[in-house]
């Protein structure tokens, strides 16, 4: 069953017959700006390097974090709420393909950014989903960005910039959101579990403690140099989200309709699951196949 797909997750995940993946854990694009076209390393360049030209844009904001500066105007607030609106439908599609494919009380964890998060749960209850938990994945570093009052009136001249030393326009950014949700059950957990083999997450900790929602203390990769995706997440996050949500065994299938590198894919062939993989972009896809050291074709 393991297979990577290059194309659209939309598409691809039409071909898939119903309820027969076992949970979903994806990392998708945060940036509402850029659906439908291309997501790759040279436009994120791009973009990085026009912010470090400018005033007005924040410098070194994450690709997508929509932090950028400029006149907040009504048609600034318009822009950034048909944006986020067109966000929510997009998720809404690759929700409804997925929904279709996983069995019933599969789990699906879905990475977004703390100002984008709601939009995504609303687009998978809407796609019938059933909401479970919100994880949070703690990261150790967050550098503060944004606006920072005291120093950009003291440049516009205004005399009591002072008054406004520690003030920002946001806050250190410290953790992002997973949101858990979950295929409806087939009358109840027992039921569920007798016929789909999945329902419930595992909790149990080396320790013998109970898994909490949050994920910390988790350790940062060595940097793999073919590896040129912006976005990877940390393997052993990976790891323990497969651990507590897909059942052993690789009858139990995980599918990371936006894989980017691959981190999910690894994690359940490290983990001894079942695993499906889909990337638009082809050298990505590339990446995927020298992780994972696996032909595909
Ligand atoms: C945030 S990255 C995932 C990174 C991944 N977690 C890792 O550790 O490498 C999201 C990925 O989704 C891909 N993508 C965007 N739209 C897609 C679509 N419609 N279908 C499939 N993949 C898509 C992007 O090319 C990008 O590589």
């Amino acid at each position: 069953m393991d297979k990577i797909f290059n194309g659209d997750c939309i598409k691809i995940m039409k071909q898939f017959e119903p309820d027969t993946v076992s949970a979903c854990i994806t990392d998708p694009p945060y940036n509402y700006e850029f659906i439908g076209k291309n997501w790759d390393t040279e436009e994120v360049e791009r973009r990085i390097s026009r912010s470090k030209k400018s005033n007005t844009l924040v410098k070194n904001i994450p690709y997508g974090s929509g932090l950028a500066g400029g006149v907040r105007n009504k048609r600034w607030y318009d822009k950034n709420r048909s944006n986020i609106l067109d966000y929510e439908e997009w998720c809404l599609k690759w929700s409804e393909e997925l929904y279709r494919i996983l069995k019933p009380g599969s789990p699906v964890a879905v990475f977004n950014s703390t100002r984008t998060l709601a939009h995504v749960q609303v687009a998978l209850e809407k796609a019938g989903f059933y909401a479970r938990d919100i994880l949070v994945y703690r990261r150790s570093s967050g550098i503060p960005k944004g606006y920072n009052a005291a120093s950009q009136l003291k440049r516009k001249g205004y005399q009591e910039h002072y008054r406004w030393q520690g003030w920002h326009s946001c806050f250190r950014n410290e953790w992002e959101g997973i949101v858990l949700v979950q295929k409806p059950l087939e009358q109840n957990y027992s039921q569920t579990l007798m016929k789909y083999g999945v329902g419930v997450f595992n909790t149990t900790l080396k320790n013998g403690g109970f898994q909490s929602n949050i994920l910390e203390n988790i350790q940062r990769d060595k940097k793999e140099e073919f590896n040129v995706h912006c976005t990877v997440k940390p393997l052993s996050l990976m790891e323990k989200l497969v651990s507590i949500l897909v059942p052993e065994g690789t009858q139990n299938v995980v599918i990371d309709p936006f894989a980017g590198s691959g981190t999910t894919l690894l994690a359940a062939k490290h983990l001894g699951r079942g695993y499906l993989g889909i990337e638009i972009e082809k050298k990505y896809v590339e990446i995927i196949r020298e992780r994972l050291n696996y032909s595909l074709f």
